[in-house]
């Protein structure tokens, strides 16, 4: 089978399309015949050896699938070959074939295709459980959402509106910001050309925002914190924007705002039981029509690298989904 090969970490044309043997499920595992696998910008980072997380060389990046079951292992009880399923694998799915812990294995929704049931589960699950469990966003309240046309960032506007909030959308372009108007924000600020924190301000009768979700780093974090209310919290989600800020912690004694950290992966390994209840809560939305993936682009295995480049480059709205069988 062919699937996208990261043998070194370091630059993304270090990638590349081989021909690998096939996996096999072993006890508890599925094989998943890959019919779509959505990018994440951690996948990115992966690959040059800049996550958290650094696999054992050679990998295949890829963290969330949707696809057919093509083999069961041992124990694996309630699954068939055949089965249209959400994976996530965490490594593997840029590939035609990915093995996966049968527990992270769902039922593709019915009449959902498989890019968007690949583009599921990562983002909406850490927007989720940034806004809901950090968060603990409020219907009414006014929630501020950085890089907000991006793959976390579209999802918490979604479920921004699915929570009742206020959703104010920021992000670089006009072109961006209509899809976030699309999908329901309420307000926009494009912080390429509009002062983030006094823009904000404005917004919210020089109140500040209530709930602040901050997937971007750099320079937007400490503008958006000082535009943040009365014990406003501030989700640390990530930092595409490449620079971890230092923020004055004044910030937080001035207003008792508070700074909280989000990391997704992680908690669905501390609270399997909260994951499993978020994933219910997302699939009903789904079903509700609330949240629905942007798949903005579809690419084959052999544009992957590139797709990946365009990500780092600001390009992509929404996801961009990889079909390993084009
Ligand atoms: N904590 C967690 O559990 C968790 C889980 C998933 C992802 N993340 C992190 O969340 C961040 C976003 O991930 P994603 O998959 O949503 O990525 P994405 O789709 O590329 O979105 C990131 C957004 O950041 C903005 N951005 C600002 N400066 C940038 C720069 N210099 N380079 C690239 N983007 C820049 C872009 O929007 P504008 O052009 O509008 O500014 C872009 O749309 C990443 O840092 C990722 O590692 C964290």
């Amino acid at each position: 089978m062919k699937a996208l090969i990261c043998s070194e970490y370091g630059p993304l044309e270090n990638l590349s399309v081989q021909d690998v043997p096939s996996p096999q499920a072993g006890p508890g595992q599925v094989v998943v015949d890959v019919k779509a696998a959505a990018l994440n910008f951690p996948d990115a980072l992966m690959v040059q050896g800049l996550y958290q997380v650094k696999p054992p060389l050679p990998f295949s990046p890829g963290a969330e699938v949707a696809g057919l079951v093509k083999e069961i292992g041992d124990g694996v009880q309630g699954l068939k070959a055949g089965d249209r399923v959400i994976g996530f694998p965490g490594t593997g799915g840029f590939a035609e074939e990915c093995v996966v812990a049968a527990g992270k294995i769902m039922p593709l929704p019915e009449n959902t295709d498989f890019a968007a049931g690949a583009a599921l589960v990562l983002t909406y699950g850490t927007s989720l459980h940034a806004l809901q469990d950090c968060g603990r966003l409020q219907p009414g309240e006014t929630l501020l959402v950085l890089g907000a046309a991006g793959g976390v960032g579209t999802a918490a506007v979604e479920i921004g509106k699915a929570m009742g909030a206020r959703v104010i959308a920021a992000a670089s372009s006009d072109d961006k910001l209509a899809l976030c108007r699309r999908l329901g924000a309420d307000e926009t600020i494009n912080y390429a050309t509009e002062d983030l924190r006094r823009r904000t301000l404005a917004l919210t009768g020089e109140k500040g925002v209530d709930v602040v979700y901050d997937p971007v780093g750099g320079g937007y974090s400490e503008s958006a914190l000082r535009a943040t209310a009365w014990r406003g919290r501030m989700l640390i989600v990530g930092f595409a924007a490449g620079e971890i800020p230092k923020v004055p912690l004044n910030l937080a004694l001035l207003k008792e705002r508070q700074l909280l950290g989000v990391y997704w992966g992680d908690s669905v390994r501390h609270d399997p039981a909260g994951h499993v209840r978020n994933m219910k809560q997302l699939m009903a939305w789904f079903a509700e029509k609330k949240i629905n993936p942007v798949v903005s682009e579809r690419c084959p295995l052999a544009q992957a690298q590139e797709a990946m480049r365009r990500l780092l480059g600001r390009q992509v709205k929404g996801k961009l989904v990889v079909l390993p069988e084009e």
